[in-house]
């Protein structure tokens, strides 16, 4: 392993912001806070939360530990620690391919290829194949990830250039489904100028190119995020917004509403696509993996909270509706800014455009990144000729996604051929990929990955991992007491000492985790 020639982070903030780039996204701030509103506010939150404690920080804790003692992209790390071909590969290939067999039975045609070819992949590669599935969806997604930064790309021009003056949100709407149905040529345009900003930010590399970026854009996002919420929680009448968001409604959440939790917890953090192994895998050993991981798990969350707090006060000050989907930012916000007394309302919906450009921004150059990174691993070729070529091919691939996202009339061939395998006869292109990727794919991996941490890898040699870097670790500053490291390695270690933050981990991995997360699936499949 070349590592010498392999770059690092520059230290602990710098990975901590680069992650918390790629963590903190359109989820945050648009799909948090309207799955909340629909799945009674507070009680909703505090599942959320239990769900990123329980399950989304032992998960980012197996991913950085993997990626840090391989220093591989995820591929080569997940081939790297199977050390030899396990009966468990063979029984998962053996279950994949039975859950095929049923998905097809069930006219699934679509996803019972998809795990069909999973099943495939992992009698040939073993676990190896993990991280190669989770490498293609991150591919797939970010080629409609890019799509949603190219609309927001738009909505910033509109916003700058007086073009979003409407008082009403059908006004609002009318336009956005005008601009989505009759323009794909100027969404085609804007995807190639996000997309190059994307190819941009990650072109001069690790440290020059992803951390030095984050490091400005972070804070960026971090100020325009909390104007707009002085700005929203000091309209008269917010209040009812806060208490939308906020207020515990435990009789409107339903079991899927939990399922939706755990779902969104992974989506939210960036688990299980291959993006936190290889941020992981450029981070030195003398790291604290803990203390980073606590920071971007509080960072990740503390922006979900905020993007509520920046849309929903506003929304109910102007006595406007909080819609669902995409209509809550292109529909509901348009109108909702404007409305704002005193004629600046172009300037606060500009900001807020800009702050969504920049979360989009910082997460789809995590998921360039690990296909670069993959790449320039496995093939030895250089970055910037890889970044410039996987920068055309999912630019390409994005052209698909604009043409077809509300009209799948327009590729005639593709439509009909997609919707019959797939069996869907409602939503877009678009639907399909996102659901193919975050409702499948995403508990599908994480399940495969604490499986492979917990009992092939090993949770004892993971752990030895996690400790790495602790230790002399004298401060005593709030995260390194969160976490239950304070420098005496002895603190730590389960030989001595009784339920210790390592063994707590330990048993989530091996045997907590693998439970609840395989019922999440079956119940995914069967659905
Ligand atoms: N976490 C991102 C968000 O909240 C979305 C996302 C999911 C993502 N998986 C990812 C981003 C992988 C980058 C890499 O919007």
């Amino acid at each position: 392993m070349d590592t010498e020639t392999r770059e690092s982070w520059s230290g602990k903030l710098g990975f901590v912001l680069a992650a918390a780039g790629s963590a903190i996204g359109l989820g945050n701030i648009w799909k948090f806070p309207y799955i909340t509103g629909m799945n009674g506010g507070g009680a909703f939150v505090l599942v959320y939360l239990g769900c990123i404690l329980l399950f989304g920080l032992p998960l980012m804790l197996c991913e950085i530990a993997i990626g840090r003692k391989t220093g591989r992209n995820p591929y080569g790390a997940f081939k790297a620690l199977q050390v030899k071909r396990s009966r468990m590969a063979d029984a998962i290939a053996v279950l994949l391919l039975l859950g095929s067999l049923s998905l097809a039975g069930a006219g699934h045609y679509g996803f019972a290829a998809v795990l069909f070819g999973a099943a495939l992949l992992f009698l040939w590669l073993g676990f190896a194949a993990v991280g190669l599935l989770s490498l293609i969806t991150a591919m797939i997604i970010l080629s409609y990830y890019a799509v949603v930064g190219a609309w927001i790309v738009d909505y910033v021009y509109r916003s700058f250039s007086g073009g979003l003056h409407f008082t009403q949100v059908s006004e609002a709407a009318e336009v956005f489904r005008n601009y989505q149905d009759t323009e794909p040529g100027r969404i085609a345009l804007e995807l190639v100028i996000f997309m190059t900003m994307t190819a941009g930010m990650i072109i001069f590399g690790i440290r020059k190119g992803i951390e030095r970026c984050s490091k400005v854009l972070m804070p960026l996002l971090l100020f325009l995020l909390l104007a707009v919420i002085v700005r929203g929680v000091t309209l008269p009448g917010a209040r009812e917004g806060i208490r939308f968001f906020l207020n515990p409604d435990f009789s409107k959440l339903s079991t899927a509403g939990v399922l939706e939790a755990l779902g969104h917890a992974f989506y939210s953090l960036s688990l299980a696509m291959g993006i936190t192994i290889t941020y992981g895998s450029y981070l030195r050993k003398d790291e604290n993996i803990f203390s980073t991981a606590v920071w971007v798990v509080a960072l990740d969350t503390a922006a979900a909270l905020l993007g509520g707090l920046a849309i929903f006060p506003a929304v109910f000050a102007m006595q406007l509706a909080p819609d669902a989907g995409p209509g809550l930012i292109f529909n509901v916000l348009p109108a909702t800014f404007y409305r704002i007394p005193g004629g600046m309302g172009w300037v606060w919906a500009g900001l807020f455009f800009l702050m969504m450009t920049i979360a989009a921004l910082t997460s789809a150059a995590a998921l360039l990144e690990s296909g670069v990174t993959f790449l320039m691993d496995q093939f030895k070729f250089r970055r910037v000729p890889t970044v410039l070529c996987t920068y055309a091919g999912i630019t390409l691939l994005g052209f698909l996604t604009c043409y077809s996202t509300n009209h799948w009339d327009n590729l005639p061939g593709v439509d009909r051929f997609v919707r019959n395998v797939f069996n869907v006869r409602t939503g877009s292109w678009f639907d399909l990929l996102d659901k193919l990727t975050s409702n499948w794919m995403l508990p599908l991996l994480g399940l495969l990955t604490v499986i492979f941490v917990g009992w092939i890898w090993g949770a004892r040699k993971a752990g030895r991992e996690l400790r790495e870097g602790t230790h002399g670790f004298a401060d005593e500053n709030l995260i390194t007491l969160l976490s239950g490291f304070r420098g005496e390695p002895r603190y730590m270690d389960s030989a001595n000492s009784g339920l210790t933050v390592l063994t707590l981990w330990g048993l989530l991995v091996r045997y907590v985790a693998p439970v609840i997360m395989a019922t999440i699936f079956i119940q995914v499949i069967t659905a």
